[in-house]
């Protein structure tokens, strides 16, 4: 591997690739608002809504891959702000792809499990999409622009991603184990399912597309599906909190905008074929984002 871009090398996907990909060649990570202090590798601040911008930073660099992280990817943010939303998850997918294109780069573009409606479950990347939020059409969009580009070009779709993030704040354990430090109880939802996708094992999976320049469409989620209070049962047990702090809803009890996809939860059997590293289970990925709890 020469020269790689990650986006979005702040947050929790990028930023866990960044400290990764430190072996495998000179990593170069955009970021738009705060720099990280101490990390590894070059960092640049990058606008992906500006397309020049983005067009200097890429010919200044001249990568042979390039890893999209960044997006706007709070859905009930995306709900309120939808042209801002569709402005950086298409539009900055779209000046991405066009460089990408044009200058022979391997293009691997992070998606989500959220481009489906959740009415079935257990979807492959044969099954139909059908987004139900401004964060999902987004998304969707953002895919299009990549297929649409040419060019050799993967699209990495992952779901619910737990693990330890830069800021402590990002992962979906940490959030919940934050709200519990707090003596918050946290309301989750028994219907409500997912795969959860260790960030670790994410990045890991991400690098060996890079690697062997695996191109097409491939769900890349965590091996169990189960309800967001099952999983939320699962971290307080390893970090020893009390089932007490967790309250069971249903997603009827709760007017949410955007709606809830009540399953998303992917189909990883191509994935397995295709990737040497394995993929662990919920338990055993949370003993290796956080070993001693
Ligand atoms: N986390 C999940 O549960 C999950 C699930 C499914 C799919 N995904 C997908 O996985 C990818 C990574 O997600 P993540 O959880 O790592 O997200 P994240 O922690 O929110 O990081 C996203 C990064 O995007 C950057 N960004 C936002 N607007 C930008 C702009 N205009 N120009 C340049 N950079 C911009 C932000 O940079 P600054 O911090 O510098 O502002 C932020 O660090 C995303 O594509 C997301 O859609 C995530």
């Amino acid at each position: 591997m020469n020269r790689i871009v990650v986006t979005g090398a702040a947050g929790l996907v990028g930023h866990r690739l960044m400290q990764q990909l430190q072996e495998k060649g000179e990593v170069f990570g955009f970021y738009h608002c705060a720099r990280p202090e101490i990390t590894p590798g070059s960092w640049q601040s990058v606008d992906l809504q500006k397309r020049e911008e983005v067009h200097q930073a890429l010919d200044g660099i001249r990568p042979a891959i390039l890893i999209h992280c960044a997006a706007s990817c709070q859905p009930v943010h995306c709900e309120k702000y939808p042209m801002e939303t569709l402005a950086v998850n298409y539009g900055g997918t779209l000046h991405l792809a066009e460089w990408a294109a044009e200058h022979s780069c391997f293009f691997l573009h992070v998606s989500t499990d959220l481009v489906f409606d959740g009415t079935r479950g257990h979807y492959s990347e044969q099954d139909a999409v059908r987004p139900i939020s401004v964060y999902g059409w987004s998304k969707l969009a953002a895919e299009e622009a990549v297929r649409s580009h040419g060019g050799e070009w993967c699209i990495a779709r992952t779901a619910l991603v737990f693990g330890r993030s830069r800021g402590g704040n990002r992962g979906a354990d940490e959030l919940l184990v934050q709200s519990w430090k707090q003596g918050k109880t946290t309301p989750l939802f028994q219907d409500e399912y997912r795969t959860p996708t260790s960030v670790g094992e994410l990045a890991e999976k991400l690098i060996e597309v890079a690697d062997e320049r695996i191109t097409g469409l491939v769900h890349i989620a965590g091996s169990e599906c189960l309800s967001r209070y099952e999983f939320g049962c699962k971290i307080a047990g390893h970090f020893g909190f009390p089932p007490s702090l967790l309250s069971a809803r249903k997603i009827e009890d709760v007017v949410s905008v955007p709606p809830r996809a009540p399953n998303v939860s992917m189909n990883i059997t191509k994935a397995r074929a295709l990737f040497r590293s394995p993929f662990r289970s919920i338990e055993e990925n949370l003993r290796r984002e956080h070993p001693a709890p």
